[in-house]
């Protein structure tokens, strides 16, 4: 499977912050908002990751990500000129995911919660084995906000409207999107909506058509944080630290992750962490590769 992280937007909801950097690169407490996203591919056992962004913002990706070879990934990168929609991500992404599956996640999309890794890589080999998408749905206060789905008993989509003024559901369909080859096809199909998009939710909708779109529930063990304004942003950032300084552990370190996916060895994490050691996440990627056998004295 091939994923794809698309980066884009004006961020307009957080002006004036946004107006200057990509949302995407924003802290969420000690990391940037993206890294966030990554780590979901990253757990779900994907290596080959697209990002995509604004041309002016995507200088700055690669200066934070680079090609990922550091971290046993590989890093592609490719310019949505205009803001067309989520869905664009697939022609533009089409030659990345070339006769693959594909995941596609939000750049500004956080999950947390016991056992999500398990999810991911079930689900994603279920894609693989047989056809469709899966879509991962989480109960929300204001689902109008969203696109939402509503799934009979087994799991299966029946409707999904995006930002409906009378949901049927109070179940939003979050920013992590499973699909089989055919999303390429699909996306090409699409015309743009009232507002000038190419709709994730109209590609989602030719699958539900299909009768071949699985919703996942995320129940209330998890967490899908909201990061579009000021306020939930802030939010966002105070439940990574509450958590992480609780449990001692950090989410989204992407250097833990491709350690114990065996990935990197836990010398070439330790330098990774070193060059980053003036922070508390350096540290941390430091004290990881030692407890994992880097053969380096504690500081
Ligand atoms: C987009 C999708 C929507 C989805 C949401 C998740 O909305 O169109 O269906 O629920 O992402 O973050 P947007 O954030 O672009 O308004």
């Amino acid at each position: 499977m091939k994923g794809i992280v698309l980066a884009g937007g004006s961020g307009t909801r957080l002006h004036p912050v946004t107006r200057a950097v990509s949302k995407q690169l924003l802290p969420v407490y000690d990391k940037p908002m993206i890294y966030y996203p990554i780590s979901v591919l990253m757990l779900a056992g994907i290596r080959e990751i697209l990002i995509i962004s604004t041309p002016v913002d995507l200088p700055a990706f690669r200066r934070l990500l680079g090609d990922g070879g550091e971290l046993g990934l590989s890093f592609s990168y490719a310019e949505q000129a205009a803001p067309n929609g989520l869905a664009e991500a697939f022609l533009i992404g089409a030659e990345h995911v070339g006769d693959d599956t594909a995941a596609l996640v939000l750049g500004d999309n956080i999950f947390h919660g016991q056992g999500f890794a398990s999810i991911l890589q079930q689900q994603l080999r279920r894609l693989e084995a047989e056809k469709g998408c899966v879509l991962f749905g989480y109960p929300v206060r204001d689902p109008g906000r969203y696109g939402v789905g509503e799934a009979d008993e087994t799991g299966r989509l029946l409707s999904i409207e995006e930002k409906p003024a009378k949901p049927r559901s109070n179940r939003a369909i979050t920013g992590l999107y499973f699909y089989d080859n055919d999303v390429l096809d699909i996306a090409r199909t699409l015309t743009p909506s009232a507002r000038g998009e190419l709709e994730i939710t109209d590609v989602n909708r030719a699958y539900v058509e299909r009768g071949d779109a699985r919703l996942i529930d995320l129940g209330r063990g998890f967490a899908w944080l909201d990061t579009g304004t000021h306020e939930s942003l802030i939010e966002a950032s105070q439940y990574v630290q509450v958590l992480e300084h609780r449990q001692g552990v950090r989410f989204a370190c992407l250097e833990e992750i491709a350690l114990a996916k065996g990935w990197i060895t836990a010398d070439q994490a330790f330098v990774l962490g070193e060059r980053q050691a003036s922070s508390g996440y350096g540290d941390y990627v430091m004290d990881v590769a030692r407890r994992m056998g880097a053969d380096r004295p504690s500081s």
